[in-house]
């Protein structure tokens, strides 16, 4: 799998690679347990079946583009990484990462489980209070948090701040100040490790905008800021290494260095640091033979070092945070969309492929376009035994980088009408959608032992027209957005 770098690349510009071999008919159909969510599976009827109800059922009822959540599969992630950092000798602390995917039933789902959560917005964290999850578990985030955020997030009883600038020490210091109140804090550094997916660099250039140097000292001089503020208490240290990481190797070098300044701050200052957060970034398989540390492992590679290093140099042991988003909600989700047209381009001379319209695209999934990124995607509806075809699974947007998969082997007989399902599409999917080409952006129902309850409903062209001031009120008599969309829904 290709790393993905978040930067501007265009699927007009995706570089070209190699394809995999036709696959048979079978591994055509196949559901890997590994990409998709743990109750998916192929009815006798060879349909796919998610959450006990097939997908024809569940499209039936909430039109498409729809995205199923398996609650068994969401429910038993955040179990098993609150299980993996329950260790008595060395705490830990889970904090789902918001960004990746946000819902009042999903927070709810996440309270219950007993996991932290991390938001970087007044607006993720305004739906965390709204969801009622218990404010002492929140993680405030954010290189560029207002006054306004700041203050509400002091109101609310947030348990942690991460400061990320020398310039919000005093601003939260000030406002906690004057609201009577003592900030918990943690020092966001940059470590110079940056990893995605196989790959890690140890001394990464630090030219981003997240978190504080250790080298040029940026991360010290914070540190001594917030310890010389009576309205803010030093927790610890925190670091984010990058995203869609598959090797333990890059966070113990991260924790090797946060440890190393840890134990220069006890030896210079006698500061002490309660919490370590090694930050989010936990690879999924997205494709066939992506190979994901399981919770487990990762959280004992990370006591292994931050314990041992600790205790070598005679430093209480830190208790260690984690902020997973895409390894928790990734997986747990399907993306089910209906085929509109199909058109076969010669792209070489002599050499084709099939272009598969869907009925949603960028909108729903820019990660495509804007990553690289690449999915699995079946024939959801049926199975087939006609052979396999190249295609490309594009969206409805008007412009030429609205791919969802870039390259995808389908039966040759798919046409209009047939479901398409593309797998863990639950992270930075639903989070990132837009309404661009006036698209309302599709509603996420969980599915769990036969039933089904809608988590975020489908928008409506009302909803869009709400926001124009011009229109508000004129309202259209119809639902452009036409068939079953939004069928039955509010
Ligand atoms: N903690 C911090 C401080 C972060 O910046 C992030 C992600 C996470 C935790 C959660 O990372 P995760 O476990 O979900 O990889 N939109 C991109 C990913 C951006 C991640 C930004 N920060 C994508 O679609 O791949």
């Amino acid at each position: 799998m290709r790393a993905h770098p978040a930067g501007p690349l265009h699927g007009d510009g995706l570089p070209h690679t190699t394809l995999p071999p036709a696959p048979d008919t079978t591994a055509m159909a196949r559901i890997d347990a590994q990409i998709w969510p743990a109750t998916a599976r192929r009815d006798p009827q060879g349909r796919l079946v998610v959450g006990g109800q097939p997908v024809t059922d569940l499209v039936a009822r909430h039109g498409t583009p729809v995205l199923l959540l398996d609650e068994a599969d969401f429910r038993a992630r955040a179990a098993a990484f609150q299980a993996a950092y329950t260790d008595p000798d060395v705490p830990g602390l889970v904090s789902y990462a918001g960004k990746a995917f946000l819902s009042g039933t999903t927070v709810r789902w996440l309270a219950e489980a007993g996991l932290g959560l991390d938001v970087c917005t007044g607006g993720e964290l305004g739906l965390a209070m709204a969801a009622g999850f218990p404010p002492e578990r929140i993680t405030l985030h954010g290189n560029n948090k207002s006054d306004a955020e700041l203050r509400a997030a002091l109101a609310a009883g947030v348990g942690r701040f991460v400061i990320d600038s020398l310039d919000e020490v005093d601003r939260l210091a000030d406002l906690a100040a004057s609201a009577g109140a003592v900030a918990h804090v943690l020092v966001r550094v940059t470590t110079g490790v940056e990893a995605h997916t196989h790959e890690f660099i140890a001394t990464a250039h630090e030219d981003q905008k997240f978190g504080l140097s250790l080298t040029s000292g940026a991360a010290r001089e914070a540190v001594l800021a917030v310890a010389a503020r009576p309205s803010l208490a030093l927790l610890g240290i925190h670091s984010h290494i990058g995203s869609q990481i598959f090797s333990t190797a890059g966070f113990e070098v991260a924790a090797h260095r946060v440890v190393q300044f840890i134990a220069e701050l006890a030896g210079a200052e006698g500061l002490t640091m309660a919490e370590l957060s090694l930050g989010g970034g936990m690879g999924i398989a997205y494709l066939p033979g992506d190979d994901p540390v399981a919770p487990v492992a990762m959280a004992d590679a990370l006591r292994v070092i931050v314990a041992g290093e600790c205790q070598r140099r005679g430093l209480p042991v830190p208790r260690i945070g984690v902020e997973p988003g895409r390894a928790i909600v990734g997986p747990s989700m399907v993306t089910v969309y209906e085929v509109g047209t199909v058109k076969p381009v010669e792209y070489r001379t002599g050499a084709w492929r099939t272009y598969v319209s869907v009925d949603g695209g960028m909108s729903d999934n820019i990660r495509t376009a804007l990553y690289d990124a690449e999915y699995t995607v079946v024939l959801a509806n049926r199975v087939s035994s006609a052979p396999a075809m190249l295609t490309r699974i594009v969206g409805k947007h008007c412009e030429s980088g609205d791919v969802v998969v870039r390259d995808a082997w389908l039966p040759s007989d798919v046409g209009r009408g047939d479901l398409l399902a593309v797998a863990a599409t639950g992270a930075y999917c639903r989070a990132m959608a837009s309404n661009y080409n006036m698209i309302a952006r599709p509603p996420v129902v969980s599915v769990r032992a036969g039933n089904d309850q809608v988590v975020l409903r489908r928008e409506t062209q009302a909803d869009l027209l709400a926001l124009d001031p011009a229109l508000a009120g004129a309202g259209p008599t119809a639902d452009h957005q036409g068939g079953v969309v939004g069928a039955g829904l509010p």
